[in-house]
């Protein structure tokens, strides 16, 4: 028994050396390509193993084209919610052979008006490309360049980059005319934190009081805010 206690705390230990690369970041290919196996025998290996370079391979004599293919970015989004606008990810859940190539892509749909509000992609930079109508957009630097907004107008065929981890925006200022951009990621799963809904949006709620005092409102406003933020619908598709 205390043979057996001591072998499975030593297999712990090791499985949280091994992991402890293996979650930090994406990972570079370690191979042409290790794709996703369909997600029922995927949930079945979880539970037998590890994790191992982000995600489980399918045999790759299995592989076809379909694995590495998505079709529907020349559909707009949904932007009928409360900010205007839509995001349409094509990340590593959608494109099994995306898993640990380190790239996604989504499509961006702004109503006249509408905007993505300050968010933060954790794991990825991103690059921009207006296709329709002229976007607004910025980021802001960290406290170690003192908070400074480069901030662009872009048009049909512009390119801004974003650099990971950074609080940024895109706005569509345009009251008459929709806009489209396509946005391409250095992550598989670049991840999403809008700030508005991290902040006042959360499950459950942070106390009010403690934001009232850290963003300079009244609790009152607070609360409110948080009242919006919690029935917010979520508008990634
Ligand atoms: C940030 O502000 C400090 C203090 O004013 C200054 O020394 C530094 O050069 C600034 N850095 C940038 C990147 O603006």
């Amino acid at each position: 028994m205390k043979g057996l206690v001591q072998f499975l705390v030593a297999k712990i230990i090791l499985l949280a050396l091994a992991s402890s690369f293996v979650y930090c970041y994406d990972p570079n290919p370690l191979q042409d390509y290790t794709v996703l196996p369909p997600t029922k025998l995927m949930e079945f290996m979880f539970v037998l193993a590890v994790f191992v370079n982000g995600k489980f391979c399918k045999d790759p004599k299995l592989v076809t084209a379909n694995d590495f293919y998505y079709s529907g970015l020349n559909i707009p989004g949904n932007t009928n919610n409360r900010l205007g606008a839509s995001i349409t990810n094509v990340d590593v859940s959608l494109i099994p052979g995306l898993n640990t190539l380190g790239v996604a892509i989504a499509r961006l749909d702004f109503a006249p008006g509408g905007q993505l509000s300050p968010h933060i992609h954790p794991r990825a930079s991103q690059i921009i490309l207006v296709l329709k109508g002229e976007l607004s957009v910025g980021f802001v630097s960290s406290n170690e360049y003192n908070y400074t907004l480069f901030s662009k107008v872009l048009y049909p065929g512009d390119v801004l980059v974003f650099p990971i981890g950074l609080v940024q925006f895109h706005a569509n200022n345009n009251k008459k005319t929709n806009a489209v951009a396509i946005s391409a990621y250095g992550s598989q799963n670049p991840g999403v934190i809008p700030v508005g809904n991290a902040v006042f949006g959360s499950n459950p709620l942070i106390d009010p009081k403690l934001l009232a005092k850290a963003f300079a409102l009244d609790v009152n406003i607070v609360r409110h805010v948080q009242r919006v933020f919690s029935s917010d619908a979520d508008i990634v598709n």
